[in-house]
């Protein structure tokens, strides 16, 4: 019999994930290699590393753990479901369950799909909006992101050489595929309803994230896109996969009432385990029925793990919690509590910081000028934020750009980071 391995040591780990993941677990975020983290576990909003340092953690796995991480009713639910099986690829209640849950919740849902990422379920929105207009063509903004599919990667970060037309924040990508994206500027009223309407006859969709990575929707601008795509014959897709459980219980078209026709959903469903989905209107998720004959005219929807009833037990146990009473207020209350914080930090200093975000949302922004999109982020101290987060995870605050409030965060979680906080800024000056 083989002998068990010796658990690895914390620069094994560094070393090997260079060696054999190209440098990280997840994706592009990567904190320098004396700094870098490996999580041993998570209990609330804490995280523990392999050398047993504890991090009040404001990453929550890229925002999923919305309760905590290992919330005992989550744990307790995946434990039970997976004695009784892990997937099956055919209907179980957990699954049903969770659509029937979230078509009370979510205001635009009449329907579900799900799915096992976020990308996976953008993907699937836009192809379902293009089978069910019939046009091919899809309206995004520069700095939103909806995953990393092809249409995805289209101005995800940055701004076009020339609006309207797409250029690449990846290299792989197919060139062709810019032909069928136009890509907007976030906030911008009226370059926005003119591309809307001067293409409405090739726009299957406008997709957006409700609240933009940090920057809030300027006042009127999502209602403006729900009036103008109805009169154009466009569908509105909401991106919620932040904002999804997170804003309310039905997402940012609570919060902000405005409903869409489809809204993509994932991360805090399910506190941490992969599963996301798309909602909306009945005859629009119905093109994603199983298609009868070949070639199909449907929308071609299919994985493996969609449906999965190990993810649904989480979802069902992360929305009992949630829908608590008070729930909401809490995490409202902890994160004005964290943003007043940091505000008197800054000030104490006479750092001028800008504190975006909404809802349990936050990210600090070194900047004078009111920022509403892309070209205003890049004008903000990018280099002194880097810095002022790597001063925060030497302190043992963890954060990767964004601030995301727990359920499980304390006040004496907050006063600590403020305190971290504080420290962090003095040190991020140069
Ligand atoms: C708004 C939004 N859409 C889509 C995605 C992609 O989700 P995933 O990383 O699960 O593919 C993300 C991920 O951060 C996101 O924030």
């Amino acid at each position: 019999m083989e002998e068990p391995r010796p658990p690895l040591e914390r620069d094994d780990v560094l070393r090997l994930a260079h060696e054999l993941m190209a440098g990280t677990v997840s994706g592009q975020f990567r904190l320098p290699d004396d700094l870098a983290v490996v999580a041993a576990s998570g209990s609330g909003a804490h995280l523990y590393d392999l050398d047993g340092r504890r991090y009040i953690d404001y990453m929550l796995g890229s925002g999923p753990v919305l309760l905590g991480h290992a919330h005992p009713e989550v744990v307790a639910a995946i434990v039970e479901q997976a004695a009784r099986g892990s997937t099956f690829y055919v209907l179980n209640s957990p699954t049903i369950e969770l659509a029937q849950r979230i078509v009370e919740v979510m205001p635009c849902a009449q329907q579900v799909k799900f799915a096992s990422s976020g990308l996976e379920a953008t993907l699937y929105a836009l192809r379902m909006a293009r089978v069910f207009t019939g046009k091919p063509k899809i309206l995004k903004f520069a700095g939103g992101f909806h995953g990393s599919h092809d249409v995805g990667m289209i101005n995800a970060f940055t701004e076009p050489v020339q609006y309207p037309c797409g250029t690449f924040d990846s290299g792989g990508v197919p060139s062709g595929v810019a032909d069928d994206v136009i890509v907007s500027r976030w906030n911008d009223f009226s370059m926005t309803e003119d591309l809307i309407r001067r293409n409405a006859g090739e726009l299957a969709a406008v997709i957006c994230e409700p609240m933009q990575r940090c920057l809030v929707a300027a006042p009127g601008f999502l209602r403006m896109l729900r009036a103008v795509t109805a009169s154009a014959g466009v569908l509105l897709i909401f991106d919620e996969m932040v904002t999804g459980f997170r804003f309310a219980l039905g997402g940012a078209q609570e919060r902000y009432g405005v409903v869409p026709d489809l809204a993509t959903f994932g991360k805090a469903l399910t506190n941490g385990m992969p599963m996301t989905g798309i909602a909306g209107a009945a005859e629009i998720i119905e093109v994603a029925q199983p298609q009868s004959s070949l070639p199909a005219s449907g929308a071609y929807y299919g994985n493996t793990l969609n449906g999965n009833p190990l993810c649904a037990a989480a979802g069902l146990a992360t929305l009992g919690v949630l829908s608590r009473p008070g729930t909401y207020d809490r995490l409202e209350a902890t994160t004005g509590e964290l943003r007043r914080g940091i505000e008197r930090a800054a000030a104490d200093q006479g750092v001028v910081v800008q504190l975006l975000g909404d809802g349990p949302v936050v990210q600090v922004a070194f900047a004078e000028h009111p920022i509403g999109d892309v070209a205003g982020l890049k004008r903000a101290d990018s280099a002194r934020a880097g810095r002022f987060l790597l001063e925060c995870a030497r302190r043992g605050v963890l954060s990767s750009g964004k601030f995301y409030v727990s359920v499980a965060h304390s006040n004496d979680d907050v006063d600590e980071t403020v305190e971290v906080v504080a420290e962090a800024i003095a040190a991020s000056a140069v």
